[in-house]
């Protein structure tokens, strides 16, 4: 989309302005993403002399891989398409022998801000039903063991969240699924706020797992509840300054940067483009005020797109229940994401609410769940213009193969 992230320099040639339609919340968004930017460069600044990390393909293969190697490469190559909080990509993939683990990549969790790790559950959650789906439809038969942390956790050993085996032979089931694996995506625009049908409710309900749980809201005034909550608790997080450091080493100046280093997410998407990256080149010490700003304007868009959606959907797990119910809650996100791309809907994880611990109860009051519910991810669905893919790290960089 663009290129590398412009360091102080020229201002860019009239014609980007022009072509900018700004009113005033836009405007806003786009000066506080700036001031954002400006806090965060020097952290970032670093990342712009880095070598480029090679980078993973959409494309997948229609038929079942011939080899063994090859099945098991394809099946990875799934499995990294998944969605990750802040693209973090938190996997490794183990071969051993027959055997392929599913790993947490411990470097790649967020501590400040998914302190339990259930995000990063949830992302490796959705890594691996990628990599089912595509078994499923090459006419592989996997089947996966969940390992809680008792299980698997030694000392000093990877944590392995799960084990999965094939073999050839059967049926080919979910091809529907597997057509938009290298089509989901998480869709940060404004939606229009057209309702969602009925019979797309049921199909993307139907797709999760059984005790996992889910809250749907589609009423206008219950949206706006929770939009004003999800503003809420953008303004707890950013005023957490463990928190906002962490954030800082996962956000990337734009699209090229984000595919230089093959992870995290560009402030574009966060809606920050544009006049912001021009003022990000000129100022490299901003005031406490500006930061402060950054973060009001920042809450502001989030309320507004949360605003902006057709349905909610709480997915929730029962409390204490851990890890493994975590990974299948981004099992059950996964497939539902992408039964919502076959179905044209737009969706967007959103968390906030979720890490922000003082926020999660009103969370599931406002989605009137109960106390023996936890909250695991909140996801706004909708419709509107599709987004380019992310970055993935190449498979090379995130799996072993040993015959033992
Ligand atoms: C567990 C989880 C939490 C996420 N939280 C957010 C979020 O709070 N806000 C947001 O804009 N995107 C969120 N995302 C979406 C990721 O940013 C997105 O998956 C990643 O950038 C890769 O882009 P893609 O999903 O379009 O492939 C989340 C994704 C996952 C799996």
């Amino acid at each position: 989309m663009t290129g590398p992230l412009r360091g102080p320099g020229p201002p860019p040639a009239a014609p980007e302005f022009a072509t900018l339609a700004l009113d005033r919340r836009r405007f806003l968004v786009l000066l506080g993403g700036a001031a954002a930017w400006t806090t965060l460069s020097p952290t970032l600044g670093w990342a712009q002399r880095l070598d480029r990390v090679p980078l993973q393909s959409w494309t997948l293969p229609e038929s079942t891989p011939a080899s063994a190697i090859e099945q098991t490469r394809a099946l990875i190559a799934a499995a990294i398409l998944a969605p990750s909080h802040w693209n973090a990509q938190p996997w490794r993939f183990e071969l051993d022998g027959d055997v392929l683990r599913v790993v947490l990549d411990a470097a790649r969790t967020l501590p400040a801000s998914d302190p339990d790790q259930r995000l990063a559950h949830v992302s490796l959650g959705a890594a691996l039903e990628n990599l089912l789906v595509a078994a499923r439809a090459w006419g592989l038969q996997p089947v996966a063991q969940h390992l809680p942390w008792g299980l698997s956790e030694r000392r000093g050993a990877p944590l392995v969240a799960a084990t999965v085996r094939w073999h050839a032979g059967g049926a080919r089931r979910d091809r529907v699924l597997f057509g938009a694996l290298a089509e989901r995506r998480s869709n940060p625009r404004e939606f229009e706020g057209r309702a969602i049908q009925p019979q797309s409710r049921a199909q993307m309900l139907a797709q999760v797992f059984e005790g996992v749980g889910i809250r749907w809201i589609d009423d206008r005034t219950a949206i706006r509840r929770v939009a004003d909550l999800c503003h809420e608790a953008s303004l707890a997080t950013s005023a957490d300054r463990r928190i906002a450091e962490e954030r800082a080493r996962w956000m990337r100046g734009d699209d090229g940067d984000a595919r230089r280093r093959g992870d995290g997410v560009a402030l574009e998407r966060l809606g920050v483009d544009g006049v912001a990256r021009w003022l990000a080149g000129r100022s490299q010490r901003p005031g406490a005020w500006l930061h402060g700003w950054a973060a009001s304007s920042v809450a502001r868009e989030v309320r507004e797109r949360v605003r902006s959606s057709g349905a909610l959907l709480l997915i929730t797990t029962r409390p204490r229940e851990g890890d493994a119910r975590w990974l299948l809650a981004g099992q059950s996100y996964e497939r539902l994401a992408l039964k919502a791309a076959t179905l044209g809907i737009a969706q967007q994880p959103l968390t906030g609410p979720i890490e922000s611990a003082r926020h999660r109860e009103a969370l599931l009051a406002r989605f009137g769940a109960t106390a023996d519910e936890e909250p695991v991810l909140l996801v706004r669905l909708g419709h509107a213009k599709p987004v380019d893919p992310t970055p993935r790290r190449a498979l090379a960089l995130v799996s072993t193969y040993r015959n033992s």
